[in-house]
C-alpha cells in the first residue's frame, strides 16, 4: 500500500485531519498514513516545529498532506508554509474555486483557477534593516521560475479543457519584475494557440473578478498577487471552508486547504473539513485514484444539496462531526 505522509497542525488543524482520515477510510483508500504533530504544539514540546522525523517521512514518501499551522504575525518564526514550499520546490500551488449550487451566493457561476507561482516574489524572504525605521523586502522573479509556473498554467487549461488563461500583474509599476513575467506569459502563450490569452493588472483584476468572476478562467500570477486573489475566489463561492489546493513541485506534493488554523473556531467542533477533503481528493487524482475521488466528490455535494449537515461557516449549523458522518454515509460501496 501507498504510504504518504500527514501533518496535523494546530487549531482546527487536528479536528479536520480525524474527519478527513475517517472519510478517507471509509471510502477504502489504499493508502496508510505516516502522522505527524506540527507546528506551536510541537515546538513548545519538542523544540522543533516539524520534528526531523516528519521531514524524514515526506522525503520518503514525497507526498503530504498538511492541515493549516498557525504563524505569528509580525515576529517569531518564518512562516512553515513559505518554508516548506520552498524547501521542496513545491512551485505550483493551484487553487480550483467553484461555486457549488448549494451554498448561495451572488455569484452562481465561478469556476476560476487560480495558478499561483508558490517559490520566489516577495515571499522569497529577503528582508533587510537599513534602519530602525527603515525596512526593505526584496522581489525576486526569475526567468526560470516564471516560465515553468506559466507553462504549468497553459498545460492545467490544455489538459482540463479550460478555454482562457489571464496573467495577472503590475507590469505598469513593477516594470523589470512583472514586466518579465508578463513578456514571458505572452511569448510562452504563442504555443497554446487554442487557449485564449488575456492580461491583466492587479488592481483591475481585483475589480473585474468581483464584478464579472464568470468572465475568469485560469488566472497565472506571481506569489503575493496570488495569494490575495484566491482568498478573494474564495469569498466569491462562500468562503475559506471550500477552498482546496494542491502545492506541486517536479519531486514532491503537498495538499492542503487554503485556510487557516481559525483559531476562532478551534476545539468548537464546527470546523468545515470539506477544503481539506477536497484537497485529499486533489492528492487521490494526483496519484490516479480518480474513482475514489470522484466518489468522495459525488458524496460532498449530495450532503451540501440536501442541506442539513452543512457546517455554520456556509449557513449551516452542523457540526463537524455529523458532517463528517453524513459524507460517509453517502458513500457508494
Ligand atoms: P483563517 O483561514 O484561519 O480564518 C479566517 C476565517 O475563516 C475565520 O473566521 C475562521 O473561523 C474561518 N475559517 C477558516 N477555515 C474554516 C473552516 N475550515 N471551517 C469554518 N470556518 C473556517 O485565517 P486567519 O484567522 O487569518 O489565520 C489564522 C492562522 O492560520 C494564522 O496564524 C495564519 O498565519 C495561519 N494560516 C495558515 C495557513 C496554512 O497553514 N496553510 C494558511 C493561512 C493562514
Amino acid at each position: 500500500m501507498k504510504k504518504i505522509t500527514v501533518f496535523r497542525g494546530d487549531g482546527i488543524g487536528p479536528e479536520i485531519v480525524s474527519a478527513v482520515l475517517q472519510i478517507l477510510d471509509a471510502a477504502h483508500v489504499p493508502l496508510q498514513y505516516e502522522i505527524f504533530d506540527v507546528g506551536k504544539n510541537e515546538y513548545a514540546k519538542n523544540g522543533k516545529l516539524i520534528s526531523d522525523e516528519a521531514y524524514a517521512s515526506f522525503d520518503r514518501n514525497r507526498i503530504l498532506l498538511k492541515s493549516p499551522i498557525t504563524t505569528p504575525i509580525g515576529h517569531g518564526f518564518r512562516s512553515l508554509n513559505a518554508s516548506l514550499r520552498i524547501k521542496y520546490d513545491l512551485y505550483a500551488n493551484v487553487r480550483p474555486a467553484k461555486s457549488n449550487p448549494a451554498v448561495v451566493t451572488p455569484y452562481p457561476d465561478v469556476y476560476i483557477v487560480t495558478v499561483r507561482e508558490n517559490t520566489e516574489d516577495v515571499y522569497a524572504g529577503v528582508e533587510e534593516r537599513i534602519s530602525d525605521d527603515e525596512m526593505h523586502t526584496i522581489k525576486i522573479v526569475t526567468r526560470m521560475k516564471s516560465e515553468r509556473i506559466i507553462r504549468d498554467a497553459f498545460n492545467y487549461a490544455r489538459a482540463h479543457g479550460r478555454k482562457k488563461v489571464t496573467c495577472v500583474h503590475k507590469a505598469n509599476i513593477m516594470k523589470l519584475t512583472d514586466g518579465m513575467f508578463l513578456d514571458i506569459f505572452h511569448d510562452i502563450g504563442h504555443g497554446y494557440p487554442e487557449i485564449e490569452k488575456e492580461d491583466m493588472i492587479i488592481d483591475a483584476t481585483c475589480m473585474n473578478m468581483v464584478m464579472h468572476p464568470e468572465r475568469f478562467d485560469v488566472v497565472v500570477t506571481l506569489n503575493m498577487y496570488g495569494d490575495l486573489l484566491s482568498d478573494l475566489t474564495a469569498g466569491l463561492i462562500g468562503g475559506l471552508g471550500l477552498l482546496p489546493s494542491a502545492n506541486l513541485g517536479r519531486d514532491y506534493a503537498m495538499f492542503e486547504a487554503v485556510h487557516g488554523s481559525a483559531p476562532d473556531i478551534a476545539g468548537k467542533g464546527i470546523a468545515n473539513p470539506i477544503a481539506f477533503l477536497w484537497s485529499a481528493c486533489m492528492l487521490l487524482e494526483h496519484i490516479g485514484e480518480d474513482a475514489i475521488a470522484a466518489n468522495i466528490r459525488r458524496a460532498v455535494d449530495t450532503v451540501l444539496l440536501e442541506g442539513t449537515f452543512k457546517t455554520p461557516d456556509i449557513g449551516g449549523s452542523a457540526t463537524t462531526a455529523q458532517c463528517t458522518q453524513a459524507i460517509i454515509s453517502h458513500l457508494a460501496d
